[in-house]
C-alpha cells in the first residue's frame, strides 16, 4: 500500500502565519505538524509516500527531505492549483497507479494512529474506508449516515445531521476512486470534494466502511485549533530537563531542551522550552511551546506557541492564546507611556484585553 499526504492548499484561515510558513510546518509541541502524520502512517508499515505540494513546495521539501529520516521514500507531486482534495488525488494518479492507498491531510493530527485502519483495509475487500469522530456540532462537518459496519450516505454540513459522526482527514481507497473522481463537478465552493467522490462510490453500490477515532482528532487549520492541538500533545509529555536551570521553579511536566537557559523564572507545565532558548525573569505557563533560539525576558506567557528565534522582552501584559511566527520581536520601549508601536504584516491580529 502507498500513502498520499496532502500538503498543498491555500491556508487562508491561518493567515498571516501562512504568508511565511506552510501550515503543515507550523510547530505543535515544537515539531512540524505534518511529521506526526508521517510517523502515524510509517508506524502502519507503509514506506512509499507521495506528498502533494503547492506554492510552498520548496519549503516542504527542504523540511522533510527524501524520507530517509523515516526509512521511507518521498515523491513530491506538484498540484497545479489547490482545486480540492479530490483534485489532489487525481493529480497523484500516476504515482498511486493501481495501488490501494491511505490519504492523509497534512495538517491533521490523530491520536491513536492509523495502523489498525490500514491493516483492516489491506486485508479486507471494501472499496473505501473512512475515519469518523463524534463531534458536538455535526452541522459544521461532513457527516456519515451508517448502517451497521457500512456507510450509506455522506452529507456535507447538513442542517439536520443523521448522526454526530464527522469525517476525519484520513481516507483509504482502492483505485475505483479514480473513476468516481472523473465524474465530479466542482462544489458550490468551487472545489472537487473527496466527500462527493465517496458518495459516488456509495451510489455505485461500492462498499465503504468506517472506523471511529479512538483517541482525539484535530484539524489544525485555524489558530484556535493549533493551540488546542498543542495543548493535547503537551498533555502527554514527560518531564525532561536537559538545559541549564538556575534560581527557577520548574513545575510539572516540562521539557527544557539542551542548550536552553532558564534563569530566575517559573515554568509551569506542561510546557516545552526549545534548544538554545533563554528564559529570564519570566513566567511560562501551561500549554506553551517555545521553539528553539527564542528569548523570553521579563515577560509572562501561557497557552501559546512561539516559533523560532523570537524575542519577547518586558511585555507589560501576560501573553495568552497567542501564535507567534518566526523571528518576531515583542518589546517594550522606554518612550511615551500608553503608546504602542506596531510593525505588522498583512492580516496580522493584535488584541488588547
Ligand atoms: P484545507 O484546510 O481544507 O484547505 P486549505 O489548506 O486551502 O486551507 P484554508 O481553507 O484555510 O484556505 O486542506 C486540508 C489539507 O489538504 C491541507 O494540508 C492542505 C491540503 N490541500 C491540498 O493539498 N490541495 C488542495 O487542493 C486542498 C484544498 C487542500
Amino acid at each position: 500500500m502507498k500513502a498520499l499526504i496532502l500538503a498543498g492548499g491555500k491556508g487562508t484561515r491561518l493567515r498571516p502565519i501562512t504568508h511565511s510558513i506552510a501550515k503543515q510546518l507550523v510547530p505543535v509541541a515544537n515539531r512540524p505538524v505534518i511529521e506526526y502524520g508521517i510517523e502515524a502512517i510509517r508506524a502502519s508499515g507503509i514506506t512509499d509516500f507521495g506528498i502533494i505540494v503547492g506554492d510552498s513546495a520548496q519549503e516542504i521539501k527542504a523540511a522533510l527531505g527524501d524520507g530517509s529520516r523515516w526509512g521511507a521514500t518521498f515523491t513530491y507531486i506538484p498540484q497545479s492549483e489547490p482545486l480540492g482534495l479530490a483534485h489532489a488525488v487525481k493529480t497523484a494518479h500516476p504515482f498511486l497507479d493501481d495501488s490501494k492507498f491511505i490519504m492523509y491531510l497534512g495538517d491533521n493530527l490523530i491520536k491513536g494512529g492509523v495502523a489498525e485502519l490500514v491493516e483492516d483495509f489491506q486485508s479486507g475487500e471494501c472499496d473505501a474506508s473512512i475515519l469518523l469522530t463524534h463531534v458536538d456540532n455535526p452541522s459544521e462537518f461532513g457527516v456519515a449516515e451508517l448502517d451497521g459496519e457500512r456507510v450509506v450516505r455522506l452529507e456535507e454540513k447538513p442542517k439536520q445531521p443523521k448522526s454526530d459522526l464527522a469525517l476525519v482527514g484520513v481516507y483509504l481507497f482502492n483505485p475505483s476512486v479514480f473513476d468516481a473522481i472523473e465524474t465530479l463537478k466542482p462544489s458550490f465552493r468551487g472545489e472537487y470534494e473527496i466527500t462527493d467522490a465517496i458518495q459516488t462510490l456509495l451510489d455505485w453500490g461500492k462498499t465503504v466502511r468506517y472506523q471511529i477515532v479512538t483517541g482525539w482528532w484535530k484539524d489544525t487549520g485555524t489558530v484556535e485549533a493549533i493551540l488546542d492541538a498543542n495543548r493535547l500533545l503537551l498533555q502527554d509529555i514527560e518531564r525532561r530537563i536537559s538545559g541549564e536551570v538556575s534560581d527557577s521553579t520548574i513545575e510539572g511536566n516540562c521539557v527544557i531542551e539542551s542548550g536552553a537557559r532558564v534563569v530566575g523564572s517559573t515554568i509551569r507545565g506542561p510546557a516545552i522550552i526549545g534548544a538554545g532558548c533563554v528564559v529570564e525573569n519570566s513566567y511560562v505557563g501551561p500549554f506553551t511551546s517555545v521553539d528553539s533560539g527564542t528569548r523570553i525576558l521579563g515577560s509572562e506567557i501561557e497557552y501559546s506557541i512561539v516559533m523560532q528565534d523570537c524575542t519577547i522582552r518586558d511585555v507589560p501584559a501576560r501573553l495568552s492564546t497567542s501564535l507567534i511566527g518566526r523571528g518576531v520581536i515583542v518589546d517594550k520601549s522606554d518612550g511615551t507611556p500608553k503608546t504602542a508601536r506596531l510593525v505588522l504584516g498583512d492580516a496580522s491580529s493584535v488584541t488588547f484585553a
